[in-house]
């Protein structure tokens, strides 16, 4: 008896479902199914397990990243989703990137673990792939390393974290986190306080329980279709988690049959969605990174999303999810009421419905097919009676930012100072801020404007997530709870107060104006004309940035000498974009390092 894939007679398709796919290159296309095939036996698959559509399951277990402690059950229930409908499901690792265990930022490791992402989908005989991720980083990296290798991609995230409970009061990572720190520098909380909160602020496995970054990139990848609707918000303890997981494999089999790609699926519409839906749960600032970096990576996307467009959908799009930092509830809360669903359904007049899903019907199609009852709820608000009007997350521009800002104006603790003007405090990096924050000395008032230089993308690589400038414990202990504070970096999502961040170009390039701003300065925001002026005059400017020029001419580290540092810290310094184009290196993006050449098949 003969093998179909042996007869030498019959060329080998490197189209075909399954094994045939990319086969590498051992001269002879027969032999070179062959030497797989012998391979993949040694793990005992049967010749039928092997005709079946393949479909690789990303494993993003670490025992390093709690986020993604319920990584191994969602592995198991994806694939008997996969098996029960036809399909073998076969997992392979990528890097797992959790926030507090990446040092010296987990967005310093994105990029890598999208080139990981990216790679593997391509050099294995996968037909579909399910991206299990979770923590920050995770699903924005996946989803650009997705888009680029352009097979049939479907996210499966791990799922919020469930709040745990000190003295009767609800807390949850992270928002509590900095919440409950602030006061403990400000002395009202003691020492035992403290400590007892840290036994209950992450009480299970899973995501951050708010709004930050994870959450806001769980509810984005549902609006840009690449997840299914009920996928954003179920626990990452609760049954039904393990139950998205399993119908995730039964969708992704479908995926590999119908070979629907990401660059087919996401057109500019899905991205207009995802910004629609961000402005509307008053998500993560890191998100618009993100999503800038995501649509950038996608050939026909790329220059058409801008942070202008972040900015223009803000106008109309109303507040409606209130939760942590924003608002006040849970992750938990918003799955119970009705979670993305019902988010959907209620930002409907907004939402372009005829951008494709995962499913290959449209969003209008799939909400029209997922059954829903609607009820009345405080998390979830009315169009009529929003939490914010309009305008969550704004964009600035002006001298001081001419590439633009980035600010959660539906954050501010003391809105006052979206409208402010007056003299800055100037910190020229985290450690000269470290040394002098807290002195007693420390020239600041409740109307100063804390500034801190140096953590862009280049000038400190991964652009930390320091711009959440702790307010000077002076004034702190005198009761100040928000002050303007305006960096060049990134906050955590679950952040709160009156924060511009992202200013680009960043301090540590050599054109900016960021750079030379000085203490005393005047600074004025207006979050209405959406403008941040340095009150420097043109020439004033002009002669600092000269005299800047001449420092870094006879210092020994400048911007140029900084680029030429080894190993992937080199070329994240050399590569990385500035945070408006998404902080990915310029070579990943669809762009590409020749304009208009995409990656060779
Ligand atoms: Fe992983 Fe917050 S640390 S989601
Ligand atoms: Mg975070």
């Amino acid at each position: 008896h003969t093998n179909a894939d042996y007869d030498l007679s019959t060329p080998i398709d490197p189209n075909a479902i399954g094994l045939r796919q990319k086969l590498p290159g051992y001269g002879d296309a027969h032999f070179s199914l062959f030497m797989r095939k012998l391979f993949i036996k040694a793990l005992g698959y049967s010749e039928d397990a092997l005709s079946r559509p393949i479909v690789g399951v990303v494993n993003t277990y670490s025992s390093f990243n709690p986020c993604h402690a319920n990584v191994p059950q969602l592995l198991d229930a994806v694939k008997r989703g996969v098996q029960l409908s036809g399909g073998l499901a076969i997992d392979f690792p990528t890097i797992s990137l959790h926030e507090s265990f990446s040092s010296p930022t987990s967005m310093y490791l994105r990029n890598l673990m999208s080139m990981d992402t990216e790679e593997m989908i391509q050099a294995q005989p996968v037909d579909a792939v399910v991206l299990i991720g979770g923590c920050d980083k995770t699903t924005p990296a996946q989803l650009m390393g997705g888009i680029s290798a352009n097979k049939p991609i479907i996210h499966l995230v791990t799922g919020p974290m469930m709040p745990g409970s000190y003295q009767g009061v609800r807390i949850g990572a992270c928002t509590d986190c900095r919440n409950n720190w602030a006061k403990f520098r400000a002395g009202t909380l003691d020492i035992e306080d403290i400590s007892a909160l840290n036994e209950e602020l992450a009480p299970t496995g899973g995501t951050c329980g708010v709004m930050g970054t994870a959450s806001t990139m769980a509810c984005i990848l549902v609006a840009l279709g690449m997840m299914p609707i009920h996928g954003a918000t179920a626990p990452a303890v609760s049954s039904a988690r393990l139950r998205i997981a399993e119908s995730t494999g039964t969708h992704a089999v479908q995926l590999a049959k119908t070979q629907l790609r990401p660059q087919t699926l996401l057109t500019r519409d899905s991205f207009l969605n995802a910004i629609t839906v961000l402005q509307a749960i008053g998500g993560s600032t890191n998100a618009i990174v993100h999503l800038m970096a995501i649509a950038n990576r996608h050939p026909a996307v790329a220059g058409t999303i801008t942070l202008d467009t972040v900015d223009e959908i803000g106008r109309t799009t109303p507040l409606l999810v209130d939760l942590k930092p924003s608002g006040d509830n849970y992750m938990t809360d918003f799955h119970n009421a009705g979670g993305m669903l019902a988010l959907l359904h209620e930002l409907k007049p907004l939402l372009h419905l005829s951008a494709l899903t995962i499913t290959g019907r449209t969003l209008g199609e799939d909400l029209s097919l997922t059954p829903y009852r609607p009820f009345p709820s405080t998390i979830i608000r009315p169009f009529a009676s929003p939490l914010y009007p309009s305008s969550s997350l704004i964009v600035l521009r002006g001298n001081l930012a001419p590439g633009g800002a980035v600010m959660k104006a539906s954050a501010s603790k003391y809105t006052h100072l979206l409208h402010h003007r007056g003299p800055c405090v100037v910190f020229t990096s985290p450690s000269d801020m470290a040394a002098r924050i807290d002195s007693p000395t420390l020239n600041v008032t409740p109307s100063s404007i804390l500034l801190l230089q140096s953590i862009g993308p280049v000038g400190n690589p991964g652009m930390p997530e320091a711009g959440l400038i702790p307010i000077p414990r002076k004034l702190a202990a005198q009761g100040v709870q928000d002050m303007l504070r305006i960096s060049d970096g990134r906050m955590s999502g679950t952040a709160g107060g009156t924060i511009i961040l992202h200013v680009s170009p960043e301090s540590a390039d050599p054109s900016s104006t960021f750079g030379i701003v000085r203490d005393g300065d005047i600074i004025v925001c207006d979050a209405t004309a959406r403008s941040i002026t340095l009150e420097v005059d043109d020439g004033e400017i002009r002669r600092r940035k000269a005299e800047r020029e001449q420092r870094a001419a006879s210092g020994t580290e400048t911007w140029e000498t900084r680029r030429r540092v080894r190993g992937y810290r080199g070329l994240y310094m050399r590569e990385v974009n500035q945070a408006e184009e998404g902080a990915d290196f310029g070579f990943l993006t669809a762009a590409g390092p020749v304009p208009g050449v995409s990656r060779a098949e």
